[in-house]
């Protein structure tokens, strides 16, 4: 009787269509991308593209979670912790939502990994945290250092982690651009969910749960930002050079604490975390993992109350699991140091590394190219020296 969701979706599609025809703005381009809105109902695609996915879409999946999750209420006894009315606004807003853990996918590319089955067979899977308007930064990551590709020998995939624009006029114009980006590339995972700084933890919690369903067998997942610039394939030979079992590497930061200034975007007061102390755990801007250690988080996960600032909160739950972050020279989230009379874009400094954080769209162009320029020279001055 009533339309699904996806039919409801193409037939509004089709009526923007033809408006837009209506009003003479049938340029190539806007006829393109209308085509491009429509075609995948010609092509049966619509499983991968249909904003949740549809029954038909589900049906061949292995035992789909049908049902999508209620929505989450707001927790209306936050009113009653101490000086609540005096946080800020995002702060009182995870107090009230930290409980809500199961939000409906929106785009989900469940065969990324070939099926649980098949999941043994992919060994590098890059998950990066992705805000929707980012669309420049996820285009740049997949013609360069993202690529899905075989690298010495094995395979490497790429999923970009989503949320829901917050900003609520842009929102649908940037869903819209997720669809139009998942039909062309099949490497966006959306939940519906608000993509902010305090949900972060909810997007890495999600993603585990994403991983255990759909890719257990995958032996390596780097997880990082999308300002980062990943030297691909040096992750790759040093995770083929890795034991087998736990491996959690980044930049580690010990010895730190909550920072109790309302100022600073990790703000954290007493209400969110009583304690003083913060257990170590690696910088967010990216890190390398095992499978293990990806299905021990995602275990550990479901007994530790979400904590807003998402690598401290993977740091507790291998504090819970009795296990421990390490140090990877190769990653520097801080940037590197570069002595001052050097080029301070030498591929040299770069070529030997695993990640470096805070690269614009066309500096990762750039290095892309330039550290895997067969003719490179690089000098013994190349040492890597520690930051901070
Ligand atoms: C807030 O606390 C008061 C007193 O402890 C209690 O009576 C009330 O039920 C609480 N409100 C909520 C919404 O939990
Ligand atoms: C709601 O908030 C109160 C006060 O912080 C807390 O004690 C309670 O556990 C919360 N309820 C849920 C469902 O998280
Ligand atoms: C996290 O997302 C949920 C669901 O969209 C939303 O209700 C909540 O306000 C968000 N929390 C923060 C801190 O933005």
């Amino acid at each position: 009787m009533a339309l699904s969701r996806s039919q409801r979706c193409t037939k509004k599609m089709s009526q923007w269509c033809s408006r837009l025809e209506l009003w003479g703005l049938g340029t190539v381009g806007l006829l393109g991308l209308c085509y491009l809105l429509s075609r995948d109902e010609w092509l049966g695609l619509s499983a991968a593209a249909s904003p949740e996915p549809s029954p038909s879409a589900a049906a061949g999946l292995p035992a789909p979670s049908a049902e999508p999750p209620a929505p989450c209420t707001p927790n209306a006894s936050v009113h009653n912790i101490s000086g609540f009315a005096t946080l800020p606004g995002h702060v009182q807003d995870f107090l009230r939502y930290k409980h809500c853990r199961a939000f409906a996918p929106l785009l989900d590319v469940p065969g990324k990994c070939g099926g649980p089955a098949r999941s043994p067979g992919i060994f590098l899977l890059l998950a990066i945290k992705s805000s929707p308007e980012n669309y420049v930064r996820r285009e740049t990551i997949r013609k360069t250092w993202g690529q899905e590709r075989w690298v010495a020998g094995v395979r490497v995939r790429r999923l970009f982690l989503c949320g829901v624009a917050p900003g609520g006029a842009e929102a649908p114009k940037l869903n819209r651009l997720l669809q139009l980006e998942q039909r062309e590339h099949g490497d966006i995972l959306q939940w519906d969910f608000r993509d902010t700084f305090f949900n972060l933890t909810l997007k890495q919690v999600l993603f585990h749960t994403w991983l255990e369903e759909n890719c257990p067998g995958v032996h390596f997942v780097f997880n990082g930002d999308d300002d980062v610039f990943v030297n691909t394939d040096n992750v790759v030979r040093f995770a083929l050079s890795a034991e087998d079992g736990h491996l959690f590497v980044g930049h580690l930061i010990t010895n730190v604490g909550p920072i109790r200034s309302k100022g600073s975007k990790y703000y954290v007061p007493p209400q969110v975390m009583a304690s003083e102390r913060y257990p170590p755990y690696c910088g967010g801007g990216g890190m390398v993992m095992s499978g293990f250690t990806a299905r021990t988080i995602y275990r550990e996960s479901r007994d530790i109350e979400l904590f807003p600032i998402d690598d401290v909160y993977l740091g507790m739950c291998l504090e819970k699991a009795g296990l421990a972050p390490a140090s990877h020279s190769g990653i520097r989230t801080t940037g590197i140091y570069v002595p001052s009379r050097a080029e301070p874009f030498d591929p040299c400094y770069y070529r030997e590394l695993l990640l470096v954080h805070r690269f614009a769209p066309y500096e990762m162009a750039l290095m892309w190219q330039a550290i895997r320029e067969p003719g490179l020279r690089c000098g013994r001055m190349v040492g890597i020296y520690p930051s901070t």
